[in-house]
């Protein structure tokens, strides 16, 4: 048996997570452990994460998590193969607390280390869940992310969109603070919706009738606070009804530039033979009204639509540990101790 078993670590905004993944020789994957303590509560009296006591809560947590997530998998680290951990993108202080304790771990056992990108990690993600064969469409959709890339194999990645400005979640986060709902602004968001009439605000489509893959979110946010002082003070109903709109026009921007990106996915000759696919990751694909147009949208078109579990979605060290065994069987080479974090790492 050569299959391989890989510790992962991830650190990079507001997750501390560890995980075991065993990857086996028909290229197949099992989770062994997937431990993850969130900071939320840490962060919620702020209304976004705070960096620097998000550095401090992952030196406490990691520890612990790592030396469970190894019980839970009934795996020694003396037994894995490698160690791996989030390299960047993402903020630079929880980035050095899990890239060091991945380094000390690799040096104190001997084992090779693999330094990952986290937008990596989300990349093959499906790979794990659902079997996925290259290539393949993912939409990233979080607090710091926003992109479409053409998934075309291990390392070989082409973003053909991203925002302009504010990522998805963070125009999320922002709208509900502004309206005065709590942290994160998501969930909060979807929920005032489901009790708002969409037609009472036109809100602007952002970068309408442009043909780029590109995507905008801060004039989105602008003018809901307009919106929102220009009928100050105001009330639960009218709160709703903002929400209600911004998700609208969240929606049919998404729809429309998706639904190009599907149709050049569609004459792209390396795509020709293969199932197009589209796999949605972050914590925004929780959202139920994106959801559901990502599931038609995909009908229409006819694209298979993959979205692995809530859980593996958002951050989470499952995602790191696959893309280090994935890797580690292509016969990548491994990571030297003095590999650096890279907050910014496209
Ligand atoms: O992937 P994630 O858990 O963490 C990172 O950003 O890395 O994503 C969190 C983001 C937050 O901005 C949150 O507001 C957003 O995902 N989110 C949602 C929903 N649930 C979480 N956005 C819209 N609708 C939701 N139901
Ligand atoms: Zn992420």
């Amino acid at each position: 048996d050569t299959s391989i078993c890989i510790l992962g670590i991830e650190t990079s905004c507001d997750e501390t997570a560890a995980a075991v993944v065993r990857r086996h020789d028909d290229g197949s994957g099992e989770i062994l452990s997937d431990v993850v303590f969130s900071q939320l509560d840490e962060h919620a009296a702020f209304g976004g994460v705070v960096p620097e006591i998000a550095a401090r809560a992952h030196v406490e947590m990691l520890d612990g998590l790592v030396e469970k997530a190894l019980k839970e998998a009934g795996t020694p680290l003396g037994s894995v193969d490698a160690i791996s951990a989030t390299a960047g993108p993402g903020l630079i202080g929880g980035l050095i607390v899990g890239l060091m304790t991945a380094k000390a771990l690799a040096a104190a056992s001997g084992k090779p280390l693999y330094a990952i990108n986290h937008l990596e990690g989300h990349a093959l993600t499906a790979r794990l869940t659902d079997g996925l064969e290259f290539p393949y469409l993912l939409l990233l959709v979080s607090g710091g992310h926003t992109q479409m890339v053409l998934v075309r194999g291990v390392g070989n990645y082409e973003r053909w969109g991203t925002t302009i400005d504010d990522a998805l979640g963070e125009a999320f986060d922002k709208t509900a603070k502004l309206l005065g709902l709590s942290y994160p602004g998501g969930p909060a968001v979807e929920e005032a919706a489901k009790r708002g009439d969409v037609t009472r605000f036109d809100l602007p489509t952002p970068l309408r009738g442009e043909k780029r893959l590109d995507f905008s979110f801060s004039g989105l946010k602008t003018a809901v606070r307009q919106t929102a002082q220009a009928i100050a003070p105001v009330a639960d109903q009218d709160i709703a009804d903002i929400c209600a709109s911004f998700q609208y026009t969240i929606v049919q921007t998404l729809r429309e530039r998706i639904g190009r990106s599907l149709e050049r996915l569609l004459g792209d000759s390396a795509a020709s033979g293969a199932t197009p696919t589209l796999v949605v990751a972050g914590g925004v694909a929780a959202n139920t009204a994106i959801r559901d147009m990502l599931t038609q949208l995909c009908g229409e078109k006819g694209f298979r639509f993959v979205a692995p579990p809530h859980r593996l979605c958002t951050d989470n060290a499952v995602m790191i540990a696959w893309a280090a065994a994935e890797r580690m069987a292509l016969g990548l080479p491994p990571d030297g101790l003095d590999v650096a974090p890279r907050p910014r790492w496209p």
